[in-house]
């Protein structure tokens, strides 16, 4: 059960948004709204900010997310983000990969239900890894929030990590949120080496799945130095 204080401090953090960013505060209420996100709405403003910050701090490079599906934690992304700044986004647009033996019970048995064809997705709505057009209805929600991916620079990449994830520049924020070991891991591998100083890693799913859980403990153990670890309504990682 939810303890009542931070049931309090949630409704608090949001308030102060509210008070501070009424606009950002109706956008991410909206994508909520419009069940295109698995993110809580601290978790939505704290990734907002953080790139807002990116942004104000002039932090060098692209943004990345690795984690996508319908859509809505990019979305908060973008409307953070100045236009000129790319967001590249990276997801396989269908059925998640399996997970391997590197990860727990917990992500065998979601993956079994999400195989079983009997997934269901945000307050019921059809799961979106059925769908077969994902990354055009990715597109168009981007469209109809306000940032065109074409002139918005924003870039969505089909296909597993292991193919399609390559980067060849810096990158200032990257919020990874796809669950599984391989996954994760594959993310860290490819981007920590091109995380600009000052630049910050969020990594979704740290408190939710244990094989994301481990594959962060297995990277930075004895390569702690040089980052700060912070836990934030998500676990954010900034390179010093
Ligand atoms: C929990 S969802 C992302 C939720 C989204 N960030 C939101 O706002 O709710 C996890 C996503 O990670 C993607 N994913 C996980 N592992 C992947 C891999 N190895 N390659 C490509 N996509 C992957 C899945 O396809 C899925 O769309």
């Amino acid at each position: 059960m939810t303890e009542p204080s931070s049931i309090v401090r949630r409704l608090l953090r949001e308030i102060m948004f509210l008070f501070k960013s009424p606009a950002a505060f109706r956008i991410l209420q909206k994508i909520r709204a419009d069940k295109l996100t698995y993110l809580e709405m601290p978790a939505l403003i704290d990734l907002y900010e953080a790139v807002a910050v990116a942004e104000s701090q002039q932090i060098p490079g692209v943004l990345v997310e690795a984690g996508t599906a319908l859509g809505g934690s990019a979305i908060a992304m973008a409307a953070a983000k100045r236009a000129e700044r790319p967001l590249w986004v990276f997801d396989a647009f269908e059925i998640i990969p399996p997970p391997s033996e590197r990860d727990g019970s917990d992500a065998h048995q979601r993956y079994a239900l999400i195989q079983s064809g009997k997934a269901v997705g945000l307050k019921g709505a059809p799961y979106y890894g059925y769908q077969t057009n994902l990354m055009e209805q990715v597109a168009q929600n981007f469209t109809r929030f306000g940032y065109p991916p074409s002139t918005h620079r924003i870039h969505l990449i089909k296909g597993y990590y292991s193919d399609a994830l390559r980067l060849d520049q810096p990158v200032a924020l990257a919020h990874l949120d796809c669950d599984w070991y391989d996954s994760v891991m594959t993310c860290l591998e490819r981007i920590v080496p091109y995380l600009a100083v000052g630049g910050r890693l969020i990594i979704d799913d740290y408190m939710h799945w244990s094989g994301c859980r481990r594959a962060v403990d297995d990277y930075f153990n004895g390569r702690t130095e040089g980052f700060e670890f912070v836990m934030k309504s998500r676990l954010h990682i900034l390179r010093r």
